[in-house]
């Protein structure tokens, strides 16, 4: 397994829809096992295909508690969809304060469907459907809209979307710049 380069905005990739997985084989499997390494190496709780560059329709998520209460590791719980589709969502709206690491050093709160239905594809290709709530319905949102390009912060006001934009393309052009 590798650990792979999380894409930053303003990188375009990640302002782009990615394109449907045609066949679960091997190779993606690989992708999906570094996708996972690369998850928990930079403590996310989800990451979309696209954030690592690859524009296929595939986003990994773990919202399991990471420590037990004296702070010993427990067993990790990551789950892969491919295709993944929001089938169903809530009425009921929920508020979560939300990161991304391809947001670096900013979170803010963001307003979600308290619950969906996500239907996909598995590891091994089978099919699933997951009910979700509270934080994996809110990490699901946020994973699927990587897909179509979206980041979190193309949800908040007009406002605090270019005050936030201007604040990364500075700090990539000062990364660039070294
Ligand atoms: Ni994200």
């Amino acid at each position: 397994m590798a650990r792979l380069e999380i894409l930053t905005y303003p990188n375009p990739r990640l302002a782009e829809k990615s394109l449907p997985v045609e066949a679960v084989d091997d190779a993606l499997r690989r992708t999906i096992d570094d996708m996972i390494e690369t998850m928990y190496e930079e403590d996310g709780v989800g990451l979309a295909a696209p954030q690592v560059g690859i524009l296929k329709r595939v986003i990994v998520l773990d919202c399991s508690p990471r420590e037990d209460e004296d702070g010993n590791p427990l067993p990790k719980n990551p789950l892969a969809v491919v295709n993944p589709v929001i089938v169903t969502r809530s009425e009921e709206k929920i508020v979560w304060e939300e990161g991304c690491l391809s947001v670096p050093d900013y979170n803010d709160e963001v307003e979600r469907n308290a619950r969906c239905t996500v239907e996909g594809l598995g590891r091994d290709g089978e099919k699933i459907s997951i009910e979700a709530e509270g934080l994996l319905s809110v990490c699901f949102q946020h994973e699927i809209d990587h897909l179509d390009g979206v980041l979190f912060v193309d949800r908040l006001s007009r406002l605090k979307q270019q005050m936030v934009k201007k604040r990364l393309k500075k700090r990539a052009a000062e990364e660039e710049a070294v």
